[in-house]
This record gives C-alpha cells, structure tokens and sequence, in this order.
C-alpha cells in the first residue's frame, strides 16, 4: 500500500491506496465520488474525466498513488462553480444529453473551453471536445449548449483565462498543486463553502492581466491604521478617482463605475470588485471587471496592495501592483506608455487622497476628489510632460 495526501474537492484527503488501483476507483469506490463516470479505462472516451491541478485528466489511466500532493477536482466539486452551472442550464435548454453517462466528462472539458476561448468557434469547439465521446446526442446539442456559454460570458464582458488560469508545465497531476495553491479552479470549489452569489449578480473570474505596472507610495500613519482604512471600501472608493460605488458595499464585494476619458473618448465602465485582505500579511488583492457599453470596451483587472513599516513604524509604504487587460476600442488607444503614466498619476492622487482622508482632512481641492476625476486634464498634464522632457533632451537643458 502506498500513502497519500491529496484535496479532493476542496478537502484533504489521506489514504493507503494499492499501487494499482486508478484514480477513478480510488474516488468512486473510496470516497463515494460516483460522478466520474468510467466506460472504456482505456483513456480513449473522456467519461472519466476529471480535473487535477485544474487541468483536465482521464483519471481511468491516472494512479492514485501518483496523485499525491496533487488537487483533484470531480463534477461534485464544480456544484457551486458559475461556469459548470451556466453550462448545465445550457446542457438541458439545448438538449445536449441523453442517457448522461458522458456529461460528466464532457461538463468538465466543456468547461475549460469556456474558460480559455476568446470566441464562439464550433470548429474549436469540436476540436476541444474530440476526446470524449458521446453515443446519443450527435453531438449538435453540446456544441449549441457550449457555444452559447461562451457568446453569452462574452458577451457580459468577461474574459476568457489564458491558458485557464495554469501556472505549471509539465505533465497533468505532477503533484504541484501545494506549491501553486488558488489558480482557476481553486477558486471555483472554494465556493462550496462561501455564500453562493446573488441571482443575476456579476460574476468575477480570477484575472490573468495583459499589462501590470507597479508603484508605490508612503504615507506618514502607522500600516495598522492604513490596513485598517484599507478595509473600508466606501472610504478607499472615495480615494480613487473617477470610481463611484453603486449600492452598499460589503467588505468582499462592491459593485460600481469607474470613468475614464481619454482625449475624445468617454468610458464608463460599470462592474464590480472583488476584496480580499490578508491581516497577517498586511496585505491584499481586488479583483474586478468592467464594460462600457458606449465604447464597446471592456477590461478587468486586479489590484495588490502591500504595507510596509517605514520610519520604524511611524509611516507605510503602499506597495501596489496593478495588472489589467483592455479590450475593444480604448485598447486601441491605450499604449501601455500611456497607460503606465496614467496609472502612476491616479496613484499619486489616491495617495494624496489617502493621506488626507487618514488625517481627518476634507480635501479642499474638489477636482482631487473621486468623483470629479478629470482624465483629460490628466492626460494634457502628461503630454506636457513629455513634451518638457523632450525639449530638455533636444536643448540639453
Ligand atoms: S473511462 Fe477513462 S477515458 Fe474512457
Ligand atoms: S448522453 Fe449518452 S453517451 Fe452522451
């Protein structure tokens, strides 16, 4: 007998298992896990299929002994997933089972296609799903059903995940899941034990950013003063220029519109964030997505932050990393030089903001406030800017 240790739909797990046994008997027959369906054991008709390490696997042709570290993830676990219920709502509307024995499996690939692919493409679709194999339905009913998710994910604005949010190479189930915690999936069975979401709320998926630009920031209070403001999402929403809130925000979520303008294009992006924060660490993430219908724009994004005790503990450094990817017409605009230089001076705003805001001090200056955020006086700024620093390059000033 060989000992394991792996998680199991968000669960960890420890057993003896033979050396021969399969993960998919070590599942059905060991934890009563009977979604993953088994057909040929020949890896060969995708019922079996399962997640580990957040990547599809047969688990017919997977030991259980070679699991271990490892993050399995059955169609049990995906019960409160966004992109496993949209598919199965999908699956029903669309007719795309019959007898169900391969819905398992296809459910799991279905998902990570939905995951991954920017578009709506059958060719893909039935190129992504050529490894697990349907005696009933012909197959029609799953392409509709999985090409509806996907136009209909992107068409809310959300993003497909490169890659599906992996962050390991080398073979499926090489035990890496503990030193990768938290990629894709992780996040989605987490949710079994969180609150499920409101009924037509945004849905937020982890981010993959295009473009991340770093700085930072210090401000003469103690970090437990600053983590503590940090936690108060109306407060830091009124520091950010150009967001407002829409309803009551909780410390895990706000929804809102943040408004750009850049040159003759106005964007308002309206969405929602997501907030964790990590008290030990002093430190955190917000994770959000946005469209603007007028531009046909759309981005999402994350924000860490990091507080540092400087001055011995007299002042902080705000350490921020702020990733994103842009779509759609502002994309077009939007250098990442730009961009880059945009973000650097909102950070130095929020800064401000922060400060004065922690000091007790209404800021007197209305256009440093949120909501009076002038992006195209920004933007003028920068171009002299650049334009001062141009002509000091050709004078030698
Ligand atoms: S049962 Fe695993 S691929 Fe057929
Ligand atoms: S629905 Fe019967 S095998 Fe696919």
């Amino acid at each position: 007998m060989t000992a394991i240790s792996l998680t199991v739909n968000a669960r960890s797990v420890d057993a003896d298992v033979e050396p021969r046994t399969h993960l998919a008997d070590f599942l059905r027959d060991g934890l009563n896990l009977t979604g993953t369906h088994l057909g040929c054991e020949h890896g060969v008709c995708g019922a079996c299929t399962l997640l580990l390490d957040d990547m599809p696997a047969r688990s017919c042709i997977t030991y259980a002994a070679a699991c271990d570290g490892a993050r399995v993830t059955t169609i049990e676990g995906l019960d409160e997933d966004d992109i496993a219920i949209e598919l199965r709502e999908a699956f029903t509307r669309e007719h795309a089972l019959q007898c169900g024995y391969c819905t398992p499996g296809m459910l799991i690939s279905a998902r990570d296609l939905v995951l991954r692919l920017p578009g709506a493409d059958e060719r893909q679709i039935r190129v992504g799903l050529s490894g697990n194999l349907c005696r009933c339905t012909g197959y029609v009913g799953i392409v509709r059903a999985v090409r509806s998710v996907i136009a209909q994910r992107r068409q809310r604005g959300v993003m497909p995940v490169p890659g599906a949010g992996r962050t390991e190479l080398g073979p499926v189930g090489s035990g890496n899941a503990a030193k990768t915690p938290s990629a894709g999936v992780q996040n989605a069975v987490s949710k079994v034990a969180a609150k499920p979401q409101d009924a037509g709320a945004i849905v937020i998926p982890d981010v993959v950013p295009a473009q991340v630009v770093t700085h930072q920031f210090t401000v003469a209070f103690p970090p437990d003063r600053v983590f503590q403001m940090f936690g108060d999402v109306a407060g830091v929403a009124a520091c950010l220029p150009g967001v407002t809130l829409t309803g009551t925000p909780t410390p895990e979520r706000a929804e809102g519109i943040i408004t750009v303008r850049l040159g003759p294009i106005a964007a308002r992006f309206q969405g929602a964030a997501r907030i964790e924060r990590d008290l030990a660490g002093l430190s955190g993430r917000i994770t959000g997505i946005g469209r603007d219908q007028r531009s046909r724009s759309a981005t999402q994004g994350e924000i860490r932050y990091q507080l540092v005790a400087v001055d011995h503990g007299a002042a902080t450094r705000v350490d921020l990393s702020i990733g994103y990817s842009l779509t759609g017409v502002l994309a077009q605009l939007a250098r990442p030089g730009l961009v880059r230089d945009l973000a650097a001076r909102l950070t130095a705003d929020f800064a401000r903001n922060l400060e004065r805001r922690l000091a007790g001090v209404a800021p007197d200056d209305p256009a440093a406030t949120a909501h009076a955020l002038n992006g195209a006086a920004l933007l003028i700024d920068l171009l002299h800017a650049r334009a001062r620093d141009f002509l000091r390059r050709i004078f030698k000033t």
